[in-house]
């Protein structure tokens, strides 16, 4: 989710410096705490930013290698002791990237064996994990290396190497990997799986890190890791190895980008980037929750259990886009599990007088966790005697703290002001949560299958809308004299026309909103002529005959009006003037879908037209003022 960057080299450069220049590159990527090591010098690590980092290292700190970490917080409050790189017991250290899902299992197992551990991350274990694997195998590992050369050419079969390996094949989840062994301070291993890591391929010095940014300053020659594969790096070579120890021949890849289109990912904005990554940013969002047994595993529920069984009504609270997935919940909560919910603007909802009876469960849903409308209407609510649970992505913010209880999103930092993942994978986490308040509330085992088959298709189905988004780019460049956008769509999708809405207005500046289809006729159709386009999400879905009447009313008063539906429906196109389209699936999970063609139109309606995509003027990414 955040920052590695590695070096070994015989150039006799500072790899402090090295390390700590090669973070600040890394800083765009937003973090919460930081950390180096250096053989020589030990590890040194912080709460907050780089230079904080600094000012604790002291003047005598040295190396000719090292490795060093931006943390994003996913297990573990942002604390020192919890920031990378962790060690076991002091002979291995690393830095870590991702969620090791079965990390609670394996600390049980390695406590038993007599580790004691000192943080509360998940990364903490995967360093005693390789510790204990190099007890396991040092004693086979002398016999069968007697009289043999040195372990940095053994391939696998040196002793670090080989308790790397031995660790990485028990772990489940996702890692982005670089470890060093304090006894052959000249190697690293890096390792992937589901988060990117990439090696430098230097003159006497190699590198590993998260993205090429750190390393474009010292070599422009780079590999990309897969997933599944491991690397063990000298100042001089570099092997891949898959986990099955089969050795991996990769090309080595110019890079032609500069450090800022590496941060990018190659991407011209942040907001493309994390548009690109909801794919993955859904299936981290439902990684370990949703089991084969037909349940659904909330770990930051697990305390408020019982409440949640006795849970009359539901209000949600939140600010903008987190706002309208709120919206989206209201009708996942009520079909699927029977309760009824009210959608407040979190700033409105600390200034009425709100009703709050005994079992009322508030939600705060929010993206930075510090947004001060949403916190101060959580404390409104709990201070009414309800419980009140989090849908957050920043570990350790203020609501997540402050809430009984609550869900971690898991997708990483969100870089540019408008939120994209963020909002589909709140999308997903409420989803989870209506289903498990469902199943609490007698839901059918077949209703939670076909939901739960459906919800981990939804990273395909998006995969495929993001690998044509040509139609969406050639629509923004047609519609791009719009001064007015009217987004139009009813149930699941009624939500989505505001986001659609919110999102055009907030990148490009023009007036954009969002009705409800229905709500047309009782004024807002008053508006529409040639010059005012509307959007219509019109999926094949249980109001899809109403909104195709809605797109034929705009049509008698020549409004342009573009159709969003469902692949394959041939209708559209010849009732709107243009139709994109999004594949099937269930009403409640369609918003994960409809949504990304509306992110896509207003990102390329905006870029076309010149404007700071990642920072829209007037706009902050965490709005903490009243
Ligand atoms: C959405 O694109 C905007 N950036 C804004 O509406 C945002 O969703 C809102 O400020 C809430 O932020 P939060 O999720 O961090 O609480
Ligand atoms: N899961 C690890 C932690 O919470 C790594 C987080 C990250 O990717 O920065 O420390």
């Amino acid at each position: 989710m955040c920052g590695i960057f590695a070096y070994t080299g015989t150039k006799g450069k500072d790899a402090s410096k090295v390390l700590l220049d090669g973070l600040l590159a890394l800083e765009y990527r937003g973090y919460d705490s930081a950390g180096i090591y250096t053989p020589e010098s030990g590890a040194v690590k912080t709460p907050g930013a780089v230079r904080e980092l600094r000012k604790k290292i002291p003047a005598d700190f040295k190396g000719k290698s090292g490795i060093a970490h931006l943390r994003w917080a996913t297990h573990g409050e942002p604390t020192e002791v919890n920031a990378h790189p962790h060690s076991g017991g002091g002979d291995i250290w690393l830095v870590h990237n991702g969620i090791i899902e079965n990390f609670q299992e394996l600390k049980d197992m390695l406590m038993e064996k007599g580790h004691e551990f000192k943080s509360g991350t998940d990364t903490e274990v995967l360093a005693h994990l390789v510790e204990e694997k190099m007890n396991e195998v040092r004693p086979s590992f002398a016999k069968a290396s007697e009289g043999k050369k040195s372990s940095v050419d053994q391939g696998l079969d040196g002793l670090f190497e080989r308790a790397v390996l031995a660790a990485l094949q028990e772990v489940h989840g996702t890692y982005g990997l670089a470890v060093q062994y304090k006894k052959e301070p000249s190697k690293l291993i890096a390792a992937r799986m589901g988060s990117p890591i990439v090696l430098g391929i230097g003159d006497g010095e190699h590198f590993i890190a998260s993205d090429p940014s750190p390393i474009v300053p010292h070599s422009k020659k780079v590999v990309f890791l897969e997933d599944g594969e491991m690397a063990v790096i000298t100042p001089e070579m570099h092997t891949i190895y898959k986990l099955d120890s089969t050795q991996v021949g990769r090309e080595i890849t110019e890079i032609d980008w500069s450090a800022e289109e590496a941060q990018k990912g190659g991407y011209e904005h942040f907001m493309l980037k994390e548009i690109m990554e909801e794919p993955d940013a859904v299936r981290n969002s439902l990684r370990g929750r949703l089991l084969e047994d037909g349940s659904v595993r909330l770990k930051g529920l697990e305390s408020v259990e019982d409440k949640l069984k006795n849970v009359k009504r539901i209000i949600i609270v939140a600010c903008g886009t987190a706002f309208y997935a709120g919206q989206v919940a209201e009708y996942m909560f009520e079909e699927y599990a029977g309760i009824p919910v009210s959608v407040e603007i979190a700033s409105e909802f600390r200034y009425k007088k709100p009703v709050i009876e005994s079992g009322t469960l508030v939600i705060a849903i929010s993206q930075s966790g510090e947004t001060l409308d949403t916190l101060e209407a959580m404390r409104e609510g709990k201070r009414r005697g309800a419980l009140t649970i989090g849908i957050v992505n920043t570990v350790g913010s203020t609501i997540a703290r402050e809430t009984d209880a609550g869900i971690y999103n898991h997708v990483g930092p969100e870089i540019s002001v408008a939120s994209t993942k963020a909002f589909v994978s709140q999308l997903a986490v409420l989803a989870l949560l209506a289903m498990h308040m469902g199943r609490q509330r007698g839901m059918k085992d077949e209703t939670f299958a076909s939901i739960a088959k459906e919800l981990k298709l939804i990273p395909e189905k998006m995969e495929k809308i993001l690998a044509s988004t040509g139609a969406v780019k050639a629509l923004a460049k047609k519609y791009a004299y719009a001064r007015d956008f009217l987004y139009i769509g009813r149930t699941y999708n009624f939500p989505v026309a505001y986001e659609g809405a919110i999102k055009l207005k907030e990148l490009s500046y023009i007036h954009a909103e969002g009705c409800g289809a229905g709500e047309m006729k009782h004024g807002p159709i008053a508006m529409i002529d040639r010059q005012f386009p509307t959007f219509a999400i019109a999926l094949k879905d249980s109001v899809y005959e109403k909104m195709c009447s809605n797109i034929q009313e705009i049509r008698a008063r020549k409004g342009p009006v573009i159709a969003l539906g469902t692949d394959g429906d041939s209708l559209l196109a010849k009732i709107a003037d243009d139709a994109l389209y999004v594949p099937k699936t269930l009403d409640m999970l369609s918003p994960l879908l409809s949504v990304v063609p509306l992110q896509l139109f207003a990102y390329y309606f905006a870029a076309a037209k010149g404007y700071n995509v990642d920072r829209p003027r007037n706009l902050a990414k965490s709005v903490t003022v009243e």
